[in-house]
């Protein structure tokens, strides 16, 4: 065999062989975001923590993420898909609908059951049940959504 031609092909094997290493490293991204985190509080699904499927979007804009009656054992059930994290304050009972993507740079918030508090697990951000800021690094609350219920339902609407 020529040398070109042997060099030729050696050059295509190490190509062909290091191509696989090239799409892995592509695909291990670091981000953070809501769609990419995995669940967080051990009892999710896929996309959701709640056993309730996320409804369609009625015509008034409401669509259900759970009922009360798992708010209530599990005190929060995110939605990572839609970008919501449902919160029952223990204090006062009261439901609220967050984005749980911190807006410091992107992780995705806890509960933290002994604090009652919402910390970011990344630089320690603190958000109070409602999501209003307690403590940074983050400079702002997180988005929050309407919510209401309806029978055992809480809905959220998104826009
Ligand atoms: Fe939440 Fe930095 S990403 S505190």
């Amino acid at each position: 065999m020529e040398r070109r031609k042997f060099l030729g092909w050696v050059g295509v094997g190490v190509l062909a062989s290091s191509l696989p290493v090239a799409i892995a490293a592509c695909s291990s991204g670091t981000d953070e975001s809501v769609a990419d985190e995995p669940p967080t509080d051990g009892q999710a699904t896929d996309e959701s923590s709640s056993a309730v499927a996320q409804s369609p979007v009625r015509e008034d804009g409401f669509q259900s993420f759970g009922t009360t009656e798992e708010l209530d054992k599990k005190v929060t059930i995110l939605d990572k898909k839609a970008g919501v994290l449902l919160v029952r304050n223990p204090e006062n009972k009261q439901i609220s609908a967050v984005n749980p993507k911190c807006p410091h740079q992107g992780c995705i918030v806890e509960w933290d059951a002994e604090e009652k508090y919402l910390n970011c697990p990344c630089h320690s951000s603190k958000f109070d049940a409602t999501g209003d800021l307690l403590e940074g690094p983050a400079t702002e609350s997180l988005p929050t959504y309407e919510t209401k219920e309806e029978g055992d339902l809480i809905l959220v609407k998104l826009s």
